[in-house]
């Protein structure tokens, strides 16, 4: 398991142990984030598991990538660090990793 804090819009902390290998979409999603709504199944095309990934781990997460880009771009969202949750794997060099959730996927 990789320990991994979400922190909600209203600064509430809400720590997850995530299953190595599936995405930080369905770990969330299993560990009850209601925000993460995740409505595509994490095929990359429904924008509603944005997360904003911590300064500190961007460079461990990695960019945003070629499939998220567009969906990124429509949803408006254009706050720094934002990704598409679905897009990333938990994996153990994400161990204490911190992403903060929006307000809302709408
Ligand atoms: Fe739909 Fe990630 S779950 S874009």
């Amino acid at each position: 398991m990789v320990a991994i804090t979400f922190i909600a819009a209203d600064g509430t902390d809400q720590p997850i142990d995530a299953e190595e290998g599936l995405s930080l979409m369905e770990s969330a999603v299993g560990n009850g984030i209601e925000v993460i709504e995740a409505q595509c199944g994490g095929n990359a095309y429904c924008g509603t598991c944005r997360v904003y990934i911590d300064p500190a781990w961007r460079a461990v997460t990695g960019d945003v990538t070629e499939v998220e880009v567009a969906m990124i771009e429509v949803s408006g969202d254009m706050t720094p660090g934002v990704r598409l949750s679905c897009q990333i794997t938990v994996t153990p060099s994400l161990e204490g990793l911190i992403v903060r959730t929006p307000m809302s996927q709408s």
